[in-house]
């Protein structure tokens, strides 16, 4: 049934959850296993009944419940929740593809993924093709009748360029290539790729989704056979969340657009303020009317997301300003609360040979800032006092 309530209603409540006792909160079912009364009702369950529970593995009350969510979150279909971001994406490939099959990739893409696609898959006999960001047309050079999906990531980590989805999605669809995009950076609120006709949706829900930085979680939106082919892939491979996880998930799904918001607006603050600081070359941000891609984000975003990328002199350089920020933290990981700052060189793309580094735009002077939802005028001073310390 479409659900007409806007979509920060919609991240509250979707209206027609009721728990047991009529408990405003979603219980957490934390069992492994689930009790039937007798064999009558384990033939009902074993028949496709789907009143019953078997395996948490299989499927859990308090997952159903976020994936409901996520599904109408995304304007999807389905969900299947998984208990990462990695565990989404390999979930959701191989439903598409097996040994002997193609996958044509947009590049740069997140650290984890590029080593999955480059140093895994062509174990499984699985090839992956990588054509710039801004160079979809070069697709057509690398289809051929192995291949079998067309993935996007925008906009992409560390230099925040943007796939124009739209474009992507014709030109996959010309050759029936099942199109995924990872949406962790953009969140369904700036960016709902489903619209534009994309087929399948990943995220990192360890990010922005849950949005606390104490959960690592994944989810895979799309169509209903198509999740139902990905449950059955999730319970072979095991990358299944677990109920305390999908509880910390539903609850952060319920601040999404509020914290989104505030992350849209710091970032760009933060982005303005520093791409006029004589100290930094430059800032990598969508939302800056002077990012070569403005337009493009404009017609596809809502908001640009609340990570900005800085490039500075060099490592050493970096590495001081990360070294004085105070409110703002160095650590890995983006989409939370707490702003966080990290060198791309030694995070998401450590261990990247040079070449890859070069292709992929990221080089040893850019620090990436994760904007939480603090006061803007303090980070501003954070960043302003921690550049001031290099020389
Ligand atoms: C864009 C993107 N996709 C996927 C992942 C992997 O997610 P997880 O760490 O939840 O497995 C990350 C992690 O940083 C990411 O940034």
């Amino acid at each position: 049934m479409k659900n007409n309530k806007k979509f920060s209603s919609r991240a509250v409540n979707l209206g027609d959850e009721m728990f047991p006792l009529r408990a405003i909160a979603e219980p957490i079912y934390q069992s492994s296993t689930f009790v039937f009364k007798n064999s009558a009702e384990l033939k009902k369950y074993l028949k496709g009944d789907k009143s019953f529970y078997f395996y948490t593995r299989y499927a859990n009350p308090t997952l159903k419940f976020v994936e409901k969510k996520m599904a109408s979150l995304e304007g999807g279909d389905a969900a299947l929740v998984t208990s990462s971001g990695m565990a989404a994406i390999s979930t959701a490939l191989l439903v598409l593809v097996s040994s002997g099959k193609e996958i044509i990739s947009t590049s740069p893409i997140y650290g984890g993924t590029y080593r999955l696609f480059t140093e895994f898959f062509p174990k499984l006999g699985i090839k992956v093709h990588f054509v710039d960001a801004e160079d979809l047309e070069k697709i057509e050079d690398f289809v051929n009748f192995k291949t079998e999906v067309l993935y996007l990531e925008t906009p992409t980590n560390p230099n925040l360029r943007i796939v124009d989805i739209k474009k992507g999605v014709k030109i996959a669809h010309r050759f029936g290539l099942t199109t995924v995009i990872d949406n962790t950076f953009a969140t369904p609120f700036n960016q709902k790729p489903l619209e534009f006709g994309v087929d399948v949706v990943i995220h990192s829900a360890t990010k922005y989704l849950a949005g606390h930085s104490d959960l690592i979680a994944g989810v895979v939106v799309g169509k209903k056979d198509f999740i139902s082919k990905a449950v059955e892939v999730m319970k072979l491979l095991g990358g299944c969340l677990d109920p305390l996880g999908a509880y910390l998930f539903a609850r952060g799904l319920k601040t999404l657009p509020i914290r989104v918001e505030r992350q849209n607006q710091n970032a760009l603050r933060i982005a303005q303020h520093l791409s006029r600081h004589p100290k930094i070359k430059k800032v990598y941000y969508p939302g800056l009317k002077d990012h070569p891609q403005h337009n493009l984000a404009k017609k596809q975003m809502k908001g640009f997301g609340g990570v900005v990328t800085l490039e500075l002199k060099d490592l050493s350089s970096t590495l001081k300003v990360l070294d004085n920020l105070k409110i703002i933290k160095n650590a890995v990981s983006l989409g939370g609360v707490e702003s966080l700052a990290s060198i791309p060189v030694f995070s998401s793309h450590y261990g990247l040979d040079e070449e890859v580094l070069k292709k992929s735009g990221v080089t040893k002077g850019m620090l990436r800032l994760s904007c939480g939802i603090e006061d803007t005028d303090d980070l501003i001073q954070d960043l302003d006092q921690a550049l001031k310390k290099m020389r």
